[in-house]
């Protein structure tokens, strides 16, 4: 946007020239004036959510102490571990396959909200519920695959609720909102810990924003087996150690769990996983943006406005975070392809595209017997934003309405550009298959 860049130069020649002065703070006035106009444009905090379910909550939701991606809540509808249901999507019915959604019709009401057919269908242990037109409630126990359901745009759920609306439920016709509510689906419910010492030491390893904590949950559902994590001491002290991610409440050396999530990637680091690892990649565009957001929001508990200020100032410190973010994800990929004594490596964008089968690549690799119940029960319970069109993961997190302007100069692309390079002649060097062609994803945050 055209105020940033007003800023920086007016700032600095009012300060190493006097007779700029006034013309500069002319300048920087009609700046500021610009900027607060236009920074409407900015999905700043109590816009609507543009086609997510909510209307005109804040977008931004995230609370102290609770996690949210892990446990697949919508942060725009539902902020904390309490509320009682989970937002899915939009589903046309016509096209979902009837059978699989054993749906039937509770109540219409004048009062319609989405907590009342959340908490009508729980009582009757219903996994989900459909809300339709913005006063029907149905109860649904689905049972299929997750490509049974027929996703659309949230737009064309876009019927107020009649009991409150603040919220949406449903389309007019044939399209409803789908929520998750908090009964377990049994097909893949039951996840444990194994005996001590009977696990092989695996790493999970990634740059951060990569996905590590979707596919723990991924690979927990379908095997049955809780992760763990070198970052067990932190983790058992939040939420998502003591309500999630059980295997992160224990030392990650103990050998009873599946995996284990690591971002580091010093060869000692790589070594200490004497049975290998798991190397999952993602476009470090994103993945550097993504992280940027995380430090502030989730580190530092502020709101998105702080980051987006931050990567909008461009000055050295915006610049010395991307080189540095963009070292360590170089670090990441080359070390571990280069010292893991057994590698398997999975792309972001195509566990995203096609869950299952990434998921039973992993799973192989982990020597785990395929399920196939437990995974489609798997990707049904953590689906990707990919086939939802709703963005869950993340911790809420939606970094890509928040920016609305590239944040890479030149010169910060042919960094990144040239690490890309090293990383995918790297892969094809250790028997690997190349990275998907990032160009083709578009680079829209
Ligand atoms: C969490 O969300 C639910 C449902 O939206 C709400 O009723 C509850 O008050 C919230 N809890 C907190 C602590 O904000
Ligand atoms: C869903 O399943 C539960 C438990 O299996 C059962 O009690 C309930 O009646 C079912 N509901 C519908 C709408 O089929
Ligand atoms: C859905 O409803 C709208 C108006 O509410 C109507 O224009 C449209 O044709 C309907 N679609 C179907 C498939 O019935
Ligand atoms: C697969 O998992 C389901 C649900 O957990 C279980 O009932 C079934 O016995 C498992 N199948 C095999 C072959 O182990
Ligand atoms: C850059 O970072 C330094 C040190 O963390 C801080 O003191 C300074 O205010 C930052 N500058 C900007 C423009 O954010
Ligand atoms: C996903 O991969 C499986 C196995 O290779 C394939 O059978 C299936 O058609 C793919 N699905 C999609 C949506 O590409
Ligand atoms: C990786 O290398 C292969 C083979 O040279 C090439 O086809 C592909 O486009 C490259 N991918 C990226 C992301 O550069």
């Amino acid at each position: 946007m055209a105020a940033s860049k007003e800023y920086i130069p007016c700032g600095f020649l009012c300060r190493k020239k006097g007779f700029l002065t006034i013309l500069c703070f002319s300048v920087l006035l009609v700046a500021l004036l610009w900027k607060n106009k236009f920074s409407l444009q900015i999905n700043f905090p109590d816009t609507p959510c543009d086609g997510e379910t909510c209307r005109g909550k804040k977008s931004w939701g995230i609370e102290k102490g609770s996690v949210i991606s892990a446990v697949g809540q919508t942060f725009q509808t539902w902020s904390n571990l309490s509320a009682p249901g989970t937002y899915r999507g939009c589903i046309n019915f016509l096209d979902s396959s009837k059978k699989d959604l054993n749906m039937v019709r509770v109540e219409e009401s004048k009062q319609m909200t989405v907590v009342r057919c959340i908490n009508h269908c729980s009582k009757k242990v219903n996994t989900y519920v459909g809300l339709l037109g913005g006063t029907q409630c149905y109860c649904i126990n689905f049972t299929g695959p997750s490509d049974s359901l027929h996703y659309v745009p949230t737009s064309q759920c876009s019927a107020p609720c009649s009991g409150d609306p603040t919220y949406n439920c449903g389309g007019r016709n044939s399209t409803f909102s789908l929520y998750r509510t908090k009964i377990p689906d049994s097909r893949c419910s039951e996840i444990s810990l194994m005996p001590e010492g009977s696990m092989p030491l695996i790493a999970l390893a990634s740059f951060p924003r990569s996905g590590n904590t979707w596919t723990r949950r991924l690979l927990e559902h379908s095997t049955g087996i809780y992760t763990g994590s070198i970052y067990w001491k932190s983790e058992s002290r939040q939420s998502i150690g003591s309500k999630v991610f059980l295997g992160g409440n224990i030392n990650y050396n103990t050998g009873s769990t599946l995996c284990i999530k690591t971002h580091l990637f010093d060869v000692h680091n790589v070594k200490e996983f004497t049975e290998g690892a798991i190397l999952l990649l993602r476009n470090p565009y994103k993945a550097i943006v993504a992280e940027a957001f995380r430090r502030q929001m989730i580190a530092k508990d502020e709101g998105p406005e702080r980051t987006i200020q931050f990567i909008k100032s461009g000055g050295n410190n915006w610049t010395n975070f991307v080189k540095k973010n963009a070292g360590n994800w170089l670090a990441t990929a080359v070390n571990w392809c280069r010292n893991s004594k057994r590698l398997l490596v999975v792309n972001y964008e195509e566990l995203q595209k096609n869950t299952s089968k990434e998921l039973i690549r992993m799973v192989k690799f982990l020597d785990q017997p395929l399920n196939m119940t437990r995974i489609a029960c798997a990707i049904q319970e953590l689906p990707s934003s990919e086939s939802t069109g709703v963005y869950l993961g993340n911790h809420g997190i939606k970094t890509r309405s928040y920016l609305t302007f590239d944040p890479f100069t030149k010169l910060l692309r042919k960094l990144l550009d040239g690490h890309i390079a090293t990383v995918n002649a790297t892969l094809i060097r250790y028997g690997h298959a190349p990275l998907p062609n990032y160009k083709e994803a578009k680079l829209l945050f």
